[in-house]
């Protein structure tokens, strides 16, 4: 797929090297590049950048027809909470500044290190939970995250992105907080 990332930071370019490295034609956009022309030009958009970027972004591109991908936690300057919660979730107020686009949560559970590592943890492949109201959205997601050695994991509609987004904080505490280091991943256990 014809692939733009917007943000070219620890999760941008991590996730830009996997995709390429899957065969995909990637484009990263930092604040110089022409973000207009290579969204137009894109089958699918992902936004690596922090979530209080995204409001400035919505204006400068136009995301009609585009499946975006949102990896945000929109974790607060000091580390104590999330901005965005339990009764919305970052994803859904990014799909209400981009109107007509398929917003698509994934990856905000994966720390951007895991993308250099082979994206496993204890020989096993990192899951990704994908949420989308799009059917037709989440399934190219999951196949993106099989592409570049994830384990796809359906989380159903974007309203999951409110549950999606304190997984991310937990993953954060656990990383930071308490110690385990950031090669780390959530991993449901399914029968
Ligand atoms: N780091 C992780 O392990 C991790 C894991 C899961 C999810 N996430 C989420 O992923 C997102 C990116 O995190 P990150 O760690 O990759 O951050 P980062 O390393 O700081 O990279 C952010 C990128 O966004 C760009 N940017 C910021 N404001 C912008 C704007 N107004 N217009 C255009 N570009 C802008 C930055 O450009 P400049 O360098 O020019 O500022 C930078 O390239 C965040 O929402 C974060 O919550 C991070």
């Amino acid at each position: 797929m014809r692939i733009a990332v917007i943000g070219n930071g620890n999760v941008g370019s991590g996730l830009a090297l996997a995709l390429g490295r899957a065969g995909h034609e990637v484009t990263t956009i930092g604040r110089s590049d022409d973000l207009s022309a290579a969204v137009s030009s894109a089958e699918l958009v992902v936004l690596a950048t922090p979530y209080g970027a995204l409001a400035e972004l919505a204006g400068k591109a136009d995301f009609i027809g585009k499946t975006v991908i949102d990896v945000s936690n929109s974790v607060t300057e000091d580390f104590s909470g999330l901005q965005v919660r339990h009764k919305t979730s970052a994803a859904e107020e990014i799909a209400s500044l981009r109107a007509g686009a398929t917003m698509v949560k994934a990856f905000n559970t994966i720390f951007a290190k895991n993308y250099g590592k082979g994206l496993k943890v204890n020989g096993q492949p990192i899951r990704a939970f994908v949420a989308a109201d799009d059917d037709a959205a989440r399934g190219t997601v999951k196949t993106l995250a099989a592409d570049i050695g994830l384990e796809p994991v359906d989380a159903g509609p974007l309203v999951n992105a409110r549950y999606l987004e304190p997984i991310g904080f937990l993953n954060i505490q656990f990383g930071y907080v308490f110690g385990h280091g950031t090669e780390i991943a959530p991993r449901w256990q399914f029968s």
